[in-house]
């Protein structure tokens, strides 16, 4: 990571070295702070951040379920995201938005302690790789399920759901995968340890529901739209792992990961290794990011 020159920390901008926190910072401990994942693109008429709105929404939506009280309105991190990226001077850049408990009391209970919030941004290439997004990767379903919301809210993109994002992406890396895929207890197909994920049969796509124990993605949604918008049937719907066998195409969506193809899953190759409808849908996706499609700029807030 190449450190930019500045931080947004609690209201004020400071050098990117400044930016520290307490080793008894509560949530360091227990896992109590929201975060949001938001990418910055280059468009014709300058930067632009992508659903910046929807995605401070999803934090104070997340923020709501943890009775976390955060102390700056959604207008305040709105700005602050935008004047964030000047600030630093950069085009096509990734911001992370957190919010969590300070230091203060020990102990689970987090509600006397000061909540804090941060926002940070650096240049952040394809997360699952260039290649990757060209050629497809390869992933294997995990051993470990999924949270669900009975005891771990995977609509709140908590700190703490990580944990379980981090045994599963570990596991397959350590196997020679690129990514994982959760299913969740119930064994249907959850999404992948930090991407939503769609499957394509007879030219309509498949993607979960958001009650199967997903993060509720802002790419998610935006591809449902773009695939609509171009004629693509689009079904909610749950499917077992047979599922992605039986697929003509798998694709994972995410803020980091773009819309990544995954051309093979534990040792089946999807369909017959090509996947046109999902390069169809990237190539509109990325035109949106980068301001070049008309009907979609106002999805997009431009850093002035
Ligand atoms: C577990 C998980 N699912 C899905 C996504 C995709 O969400 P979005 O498209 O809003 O980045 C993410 C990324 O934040 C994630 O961490």
């Amino acid at each position: 990571m190449t450190p930019t020159k500045r931080i947004w920390l609690d209201g004020k901008f400071v050098a990117w070295d400044d930016a520290k926190i307490h080793v008894l910072t509560h949530a360091l401990h227990y896992g109590y702070a929201i975060f949001e994942g938001i990418r910055c693109n280059s468009t014709p008429d300058g930067p632009a951040v992508f659903r910046l709105r929807e995605h401070i929404d999803r934090l104070f939506d997340g923020a709501r379920v943890y009775k976390m009280r955060v102390p700056y309105s959604r207008e305040q991190l709105v700005s602050a995201c935008l004047d964030l990226v000047k600030e630093n001077g950069l085009k096509d850049c990734y911001l992370r938005p957190i919010v969590f408990s300070a230091a203060g009391e020990m102990g689970v209970n987090p509600l006397k302690n000061p909540v804090i919030g941060a926002i940070a941004c650096w240049e952040w290439g394809a997360y699952l790789g260039e290649e990757g997004m060209e050629k497809g990767i390869r992933c294997t379903v995990s051993s470990w399920s999924r949270i669900d919301s009975k005891m771990l809210p995977p609509q709140a993109k908590c700190a703490a759901n990580y944990a379980n994002s981090i045994l599963a992406k570990t596991d397959a890396l350590a196997a020679g995968y690129d990514e994982a895929i959760l299913l969740t207890q119930e064994g249907m197909v959850a999404e992948g340890s930090g991407e939503n994920i769609f499957r394509v049969k007879n030219s309509e796509i498949y993607t979960p529901t958001m009650e199967s124990g997903i993060l509720g993605g802002v790419t998610r949604a935006s591809i449902m739209q773009i695939a609509r918008d171009n004629g693509i049937a689009v079904h909610e719907q749950n499917f077992t792992r047979e599922g992605l066998f039986n697929a003509d195409e798998v694709f994972f969506t995410g803020t980091a990961a773009n819309v990544t193809p995954i051309r093979e899953v534990d040792g089946r190759t999807i369909g017959n290794g090509q996947f046109p409808v999902t390069k169809k849908i990237q190539q509109v996706y990325l035109d949106a990011i980068h301001g070049r499609v008309e009907k979609y700029k106002p999805w997009l807030s431009y850093v002035r």
